[in-house]
Formats: structure tokens, C-alpha cells, sequence
């Protein structure tokens, strides 16, 4: 029998791709270029399964389009707000993410992300590069309190938690929350947590808000000019979610006003473009999307792809699939 016929839209983790190579008729993306539109509109026409990753945009119109092989795609990362979800529900197609596997690691970033926000570490590292530093002095580069602080999340899902476990067992921190429906309660209790009726309530009570949420239209600059101006001038704003979900001029404009300490940003809106006014920000620390960027989490979101096309292929249900 035929193999299947499968495309990887970026380069993978070495032993994954091995295992592809082994499995299927694997075609892989040396080169790690980003495919165009009209690549993964022929990659949909020719390839039985085809494997995007988060910077694959996959609209209405590359989803409807004509002669359609693919029948599924199997994502590499557990955000999927880059594929039209009704779009690949409407042509039958199955959609798979990765969730689970990189929620420590992405917790890990959004704390490099606190802790470096909190005390001015990408400013440090510049200052010293630039060949500026004059000396250790009592007044020099003073910054916030990270331990015994109250950090607040917006969504509290796999990795909100994993953050606040961190933040709460190992830094003391107070754990204030928002999300749509009612957590666990055995988490609420082991952290101490306080759950907020609103965005707003988290926005004002807390000196660190890091974002959780999932990305797409129903969150949208959901942290826009209004939302920025309830946190106090001493909180600092982590983005490890997804760019969209932040208004960047509104944040921009608060950052450069100093209305707000400092931003910890892992995602950007139309990343990755950059608004050109985030680098002119000293209070802004700047990461490229590094969320799950360890061997280990990549590894790990590549064998969930695989176990998600080998379900599919044998005829059994994917373990993450998503429509
Ligand atoms: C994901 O999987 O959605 C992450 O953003 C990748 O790090």
C-alpha cells in the first residue's frame, strides 16, 4: 500500500523528522523558509496530510480552495488562531494541535519574562554591552519587588496555571485570576488563588498581569487603551499568549508615557514585524516568540504531531483534535 503523503511547512527537531521520513512520504522543508500562499494552496491540493506550524496562515480562502487532497493538518503548536477553524470544519478537514507538552517551558518564559520586566535584566545586559556602566551604586537601575507580589493572570488554563504554580510556591506570590468558567477548585485552594468577575479587576489589582488567553477575533485587542489605563504605574504586562490580543499601540503609548513599569513580550501582532516603536522602549523587553523553544518541548509538540497522523491514518480518533 501507498504511504501517505505528508508536508512539514518548517524544519523540525532532527529525530522527528527521521521518524517522518520512516513513516511517510515525507516531504520536509530544509531550507526552514516560510512557504507563500500559493505553496500551502498546492501543498493542500497535492499532500494527503500537511503539517503547518504557527506562522502558517491558513484563511477561508487557502481552506475552500478547489481539488483539495489533504485531509488533515496536523499542527505544530497548540495555538491554532492561524487556521480558519470553520473554514476547515466546512471542507471536512480534521485539524490536530499540541497541547499539554509545552505548557512548563512556556511557563518558564512568561517568568524569564516577569522576573527580567520586573528588574530592568534586557536594560542591564544593553546598558553593560553598550560599554556604559560606571559602577555599582546605591541608586543605580532600582527596580520592583518580584517575591511576595500579586501576579494576575487572564485565562487560567494548562499553562496560566503551570505560571502561577511557579510564581506562587516559588516566589510567594499572591495569585489573582480571570477566566470565562470556574477552574478546578483543588488548584483555587493549592494556590491560594482569587478568582476576578472581570478583566478589569484583575487589570487593577495586580503588579504583574500575564496574558493566557487564547488568540483569534474573541480576544482581540481584548488589553486595549482602556483595559492598560485601570493597571497601576508600578505593574508590569507579560504576552506569552498571542500578540492580537494587545492593542501594541495603546500599549506603546503607555510604555513610552511611563503610565505602566515595563512590558515582558514573547508575541507580537503580525509578528514577525515588530512595531518599530517596542526597540526605542527601555522598558520594554523584547523576546522572539521563545515560548516552547527547548529541544525537549519541540521534540515532544513533534511526536504529538505524529501520534495525531498515525490515529488518523490507522482510522482512529487523534488525541488533540480540534474539529
Ligand atoms: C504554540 O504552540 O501555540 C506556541 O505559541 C508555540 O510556541
Amino acid at each position: 500500500m501507498n504511504k501517505p503523503k505528508v508536508l512539514i511547512t518548517r524544519k523540525w527537531p532532527a529525530s522527528v523528522e527521521t521518524k517522518l521520513k520512516q513513516l511517510y512520504e515525507v516531504s520536509l522543508n530544509e531550507d526552514d523558509r516560510p512557504l507563500t500562499p500559493d505553496e500551502l494552496k498546492s501543498a493542500l491540493q497535492n499532500y494527503d496530510a500537511v503539517c503547518p506550524t504557527v506562522c502558517d496562515s491558513l484563511p477561508a480562502e487557502l481552506l475552500n480552495a478547489s481539488n483539495k487532497r489533504c485531509k488533515i493538518l496536523g499542527n505544530f503548536g497548540v495555538g491554532y488562531n492561524h487556521i480558519d477553524i470553520s473554514a476547515a470544519k466546512a471542507n471536512s478537514l480534521v485539524v490536530t494541535n499540541t497541547p499539554g507538552v509545552l505548557t512548563q517551558s512556556t511557563a518558564d518564559i512568561a517568568m524569564t519574562l516577569l522576573l527580567m520586566s520586573a528588574r530592568r535584566g534586557a536594560e542591564g545586559d544593553r546598558l553593560i554591552r553598550a560599554g556604559k556602566w560606571q559602577g555599582w551604586c546605591p541608586t543605580h537601575m532600582l527596580s520592583s519587588d518580584v517575591t511576595g507580589a500579586t501576579l494576575g493572570l487572564i485565562g487560567f488554563g494548562r499553562i496560566a496555571i503551570a505560571t502561577a504554580r511557579k510564581a506562587h510556591h516559588g516566589f510567594g506570590m499572591k495569585i489573582v485570576f480571570f477566566n470565562p468558567s470556574a477552574p478546578d477548585p483543588s488548584v483555587i485552594e493549592e494556590l491560594h488563588a482569587t478568582r476576578c468577575d472581570t478583566v478589569e479587576d484583575v487589570m487593577r489589582s495586580a503588579d504583574y498581569i500575564s496574558l493566557h488567553c487564547p488568540g483569534g477575533p474573541g480576544t482581540r485587542h481584548l488589553i486595549d487603551d482602556k483595559m492598560i489605563r485601570l493597571m497601576k504605574p508600578s505593574t508590569h504586562l507579560i504576552n506569552t499568549a498571542r500578540g492580537d490580543v494587545v492593542d501594541s499601540k495603546a500599549l506603546i503609548e503607555a510604555l513610552r508615557d511611563k503610565r505602566i513599569a515595563g512590558a515582558g513580550l514573547d508575541v507580537y501582532e503580525g509578528e514577525p514585524n515588530i512595531d518599530p516603536e517596542f526597540l526605542t522602549l527601555e522598558n520594554a523587553t523584547l523576546l522572539p516568540h521563545l515560548g516552547s523553544a527547548t529541544l525537549s518541548t519541540r521534540t515532544a509538540m513533534g511526536e504529538k504531531v505524529l501520534a495525531n497522523l498515525a490515529a488518523f491514518f490507522e482510522g482512529r480518533e487523534p488525541e488533540d483534535r480540534v474539529v
